[in-house]
């Protein structure tokens, strides 16, 4: 009988939760205009493919039967699926690897993307055996086993297959995908149905998964590019985030964790700001950044775009531990949680914010996990909020490791007033909680009135049993004492 009572109640519950919940609704508009300025530097004659260059490598069918041999073998980490397909119909083939493919946990997402340009198919190999060697090791090495277990890995190794096909850096359409992007500064490509099917792919795609960070993986150069990529006055210049201090530690993890990365003459540490080293505009890393809240880097992973074959196992060891680290980086940094709601116990479409940082993280829509990257060694004060709830914050010293920090929200107006209200609209009126005492006088409200008490004790019951319930869901791996909120 008390637990019919509580899933009636939950049951209740669901259904108010329902009706106060209000949906943002995405919108977006602007004017095209023609100029585009274009990233030259690595346009020039020397990077293109002479005869036979493709030698060795995967052609697009032979991508897609690693992909799919891939989805067979590992069957139980991964999962295949398309986002899309080319201007040529190719399909967009992506591999999640998780001990959970295709389920939503609470836990950080990240993507790496490869063969954005055409002519740089050495990602595409890189990402195919990144997946196998993930799938061999992840229950011996701890790093492997790290990222199945906490993360939902998500790997689109070519984003332009007909450009590969083609041997050139656009798409079939002649578009660097790499500027087709909305831009910050310059409305060139705010008509969505102007921008090619690949990048339409990659923000649907964004819309349906909250990716923590990302990477994609480019040839031409040896060094970790972070935002901003484009400056507001189209200057070369350094352009600086204001997260930079933790795109400079995600993009310096990589360059360390690599063979010689951050041995480079030309760029100190083996990184650099996208817009210090030459400007461009409608790029992917900023757009992920800005719409999306996902910290991404463009990695230029070889200063020859298309090296001997014979050369890509020896650059996959050069790459992997930087590989593997910054993907485990989602987990092992920043301050990580969940929002809750004080009373139903539910998870809340909420979000956060960090004090000084004008960049909002959204909340899971299944679980109200958020995963924040910050700095180490910094106070922060982090905020969550939810429509109808009133905010809360609290202070956290992020050490060297991830910190946990959940937190339950209190409804903007009493429960006591929300039952009152429900209760009194089985006499078909509106009344107010003020008006209750009047209802004494009215025998027939009676038993209106009792079922109001009933459900205020039933609801004392069911919030006394989520107080022992709720601080008791999963901790992140590598994450310092939870935090609750
Ligand atoms: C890194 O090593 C590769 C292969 O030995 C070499 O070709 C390249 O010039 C090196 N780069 C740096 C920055 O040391
Ligand atoms: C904060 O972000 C919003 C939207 O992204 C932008 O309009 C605003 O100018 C930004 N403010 C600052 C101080 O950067
Ligand atoms: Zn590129």
């Amino acid at each position: 009988m008390k637990s019919l009572s509580l899933y009636l109640l939950s049951f209740i519950t669901i259904i108010l939760t329902f009706l106060c919940f209000i949906d943002l609704a995405f919108a977006k508009g602007g004017a095209l205009t023609s100029e585009i300025p274009g990233r030259r530097l690595l346009d020039d004659d020397s990077s293109k493919p002479r005869i036979d260059v493709t030698k060795g490598y995967m052609s697009n069918e032979d991508l897609e039967n690693a992909i799919m041999a891939f989805g067979e073998r590992c069957s139980n980490i991964s999962r295949i699926y398309s986002i899309g397909r080319s201007v040529n119909g190719f399909p967009l083939w992506v591999i999640e690897i998780s001990d959970k493919p295709g389920s939503e946990e609470p836990e950080p997402a990240f993507k790496f993307i490869g063969n954005v340009h055409g002519d740089e198919p050495v990602g595409r190999e890189l990402l195919i055996r990144f997946a196998n060697w993930l799938c061999d090791n992840h229950v011996k090495d701890p790093l492997a086993t790290l990222i199945v277990k906490n993360v939902h890995l998500h790997i689109l190794p070519s984003m332009n297959p007909d450009g590969y096909a083609l041997r050139k850096r656009g798409n079939a359409k002649n578009i660097d995908l790499n500027r087709d992007f909305p831009d910050q500064f310059f409305a060139i490509n705010d008509l969505e149905d102007a921008r090619q099917p690949e990048t339409k792919a990659i923000m649907r795609w964004l819309r349906r998964i909250q990716f923590t960070a990302s990477a994609s993986l480019h040839g031409g150069a040896l060094v970790a590019n972070y935002p901003w990529d484009g400056t507001q006055d189209k200057r070369k210049e350094y352009y600086a985030t204001p997260d930079d201090e933790t795109f400079q530690l995600l993009a310096s993890l990589y360059s360390h964790s690599h063979y010689n990365m951050s041995m480079s003459k030309e760029f100190p540490g083996g990184i650099t700001n996208g817009a210090a080293w030459y400007p461009i505009y409608g790029g992917m890393q900023d757009w992920n950044y800005i719409h999306a809240g996902c910290f991404e880097l463009t990695l230029e992973i070889s200063d020859n775009k298309w090296p001997n074959a014979s050369e890509l196992s020896t650059i996959w060891e050069y790459n992997k531990m930087s590989m593997l680290n910054l993907v485990a980086a989602t987990v092992k940094t920043g301050v990580h949680g969940r929002i809750f709601s004080s009373d139903t116990g539910r998870p809340l479409p909420a979000s956060i914010n960090i004090k000084g940082f004008n960049q909002t993280v959204k909340a899971g829509r299944l679980f109200a996990d958020y995963h924040r990257l910050l700095v180490p060694g910094v106070k922060y004060q982090v905020t969550a909020s939810s429509p109808g709830y009133k905010s809360k914050s609290t202070t956290i010293f992020l050490e060297e490791g991830a910190t946990t920090a959940d937190f339950i929200l209190e409804p903007e107006t009493s429960n006591v007033g929300k039952i009152l209200e429900t209760g009194c609209l089985c006499s078909g009126s509106n009344k107010n909680r003020l008006e209750v005492v009047d209802i004494l006088a009215h025998p027939q409200m009676e038993i209106c009135l009792v079922v109001v008490v009933a459900f205020a004790f039933l609801l004392l019951l069911y919030r006394r049993k989520l107080c022992f319930s709720l601080p008791r869901h999963r901790q992140l791996a590598g994450s310092k004492r939870p935090i609750v909120v």
